[in-house]
């Protein structure tokens, strides 16, 4: 049985690989499918988005699709900038420029608590979708440090630690993030469906 991952980010399709690798189920991705267009991510939830990816992805393909959507929540911000995380100060997308802006927005601001969130959706060939989602609760700190990672990494320091996420090893990260969570959770809960089907 076929799985499709709805991305072209490299990155997250080896994480994703890594976890549904089990005999009889052939991982493929947006990358083989080249004819089929890129989702435009216009829902105003990461659920949405997440659902939208696997259903089109889905659909278009006739196969299982697993998609993900991500992004930093912020308590005094009113989970700013959330699903927009990626444009927060606008486009062409910088994580530089987002940096800047997020600590800008958090001058005065006291409370500095936050979380990343990802929520992973599966979708079966006809477009019907299910959802689980990851956090990782911290909070920003007032300048950046650390060179790993990407997007808010600098800025984030996640409980229990004193390193953000840019200092701390990648490994430690990969074990604790948002991301983590998320795909542990589909696999508890999807693993015996796909390996049924
Ligand atoms: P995506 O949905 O995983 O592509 O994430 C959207 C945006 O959220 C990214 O462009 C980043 O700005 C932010 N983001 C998501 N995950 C992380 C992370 O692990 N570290 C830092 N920023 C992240």
């Amino acid at each position: 049985m076929k799985l499709v991952i709805a991305t072209r980010n490299a990155h997250k399709l080896e994480e994703i690989h890594a976890i549904f690798d089990f005999q009889g189920l052939e991982v493929l991705s947006a990358f083989d499918f080249p004819e089929i267009p890129e989702v435009v991510e216009d829902a105003d939830t990461f659920e949405g988005n997440a659902i939208k990816k696997a259903v089109e992805i889905a659909k278009a393909t006739g196969c299982w699709s697993l998609a993900d959507d991500s992004g930093l929540e912020v308590e005094a911000l009113g989970g700013a900038p959330g699903v927009y995380s990626a444009r927060y100060a606008g486009e062409p997308c910088s994580y530089e420029a987002n940096n800047e802006k997020l600590l800008a927005e958090l001058a005065d601001k006291k409370d500095r608590s936050a979380r990343f969130r990802t929520v992973i959706a599966l979708s079966d060939p006809g477009g019907s979708a299910q959802t689980v989602s990851g956090e990782c609760p911290g909070v920003i700190i007032d300048k950046q440090r650390g060179d790993h990672g990407f997007g808010y990494d600098p800025l984030f320091v996640p409980d229990g630690f004193s390193e953000t996420f840019a200092e701390l090893d990648p490994s430690v990260k990969n074990r604790i993030s948002h991301r983590a969570n998320a795909l542990r959770k589909a696999h508890s809960e999807w693993a015996g469906l796909l390996q049924s089907l």
